[in-house]
């Protein structure tokens, strides 16, 4: 890796990992960096859960799988095909859950979660560079109360994800995206801001 640029280009989402282990000690270094690198010095607040023994691992499958169980698509699919889809996520060699604080106000609330997403984002990109990689995970079964009341949210948090990662030994081909020029526009011009 030769430079930022090319470290924020060259990321990708990573959904299939190797059997090497990913320590706590690691994850936490890493957090570590991701939160003295982020632009506000302090004062945001929101928290992580990790899950890297094989116990908490299969509890989170576990929990992962109710969830989608109990949906359209979840009732549909074969006991065989779900039973795989567990153990594929009990393999998963850790992962992080991450609770932001909803804030005494809507806009504090608003940069808890702004600053929390920062810092993710920067720690994806510190643990590409040694090829540990991750895949947020915000879909629809991870979003019920149910579940979330299952991993242990507060009162007072909201859910931002959780962070699937390990070691990897092929980088996937990147998605198409939504262009800049898709999301412009210039006050004063036509059809802009006024
Ligand atoms: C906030 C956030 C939530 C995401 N949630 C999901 C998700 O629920 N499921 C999923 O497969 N990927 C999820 N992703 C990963 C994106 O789909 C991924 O960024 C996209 O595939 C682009 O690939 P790249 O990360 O390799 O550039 C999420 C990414 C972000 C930043």
């Amino acid at each position: 890796m030769n430079s930022v640029s090319s470290l924020i280009r060259e990321r990708r989402s990573i959904r299939k990992y190797d059997s090497r282990a990913v320590g706590e000690a690691e994850v936490r270094e890493l957090l570590e960096q991701a939160e003295s690198l982020r632009g506000v010095p302090s004062g945001g607040r929101w928290r992580y859960v990790f899950a890297g023994s094989q116990q908490a691992r299969d509890r989170l499958a576990a929990a992962m799988m109710e969830s989608f169980a109990d949906s359209k698509l979840g009732r549909l699919l074969p006991k065989k095909l779900s039973e795989s889809f567990r153990k594929r996520t009990a393999a998963i060699p850790a992962n992080l859950i991450v609770f932001v604080h909803k804030g005494e106000s809507r806009e504090t609330g608003e940069n808890n979660f702004a600053e929390a997403c920062c810092t993710l984002q920067t720690l994806q990109l510190l643990a590409w560079e040694r090829e540990l990689g991750m895949l947020w995970d915000t879909e629809p079964q991870l979003q019920k109360p149910a579940f979330q009341a299952k991993i242990g949210i507060e009162n007072e948090e909201t859910f931002a994800g959780i962070l699937h990662m390990g070691y990897f030994a092929k980088v996937p081909r990147g998605r198409t995206r939504t262009r800049a020029e898709e999301r412009w526009t210039v006050i004063g011009k036509q059809g802009g801001a006024q």
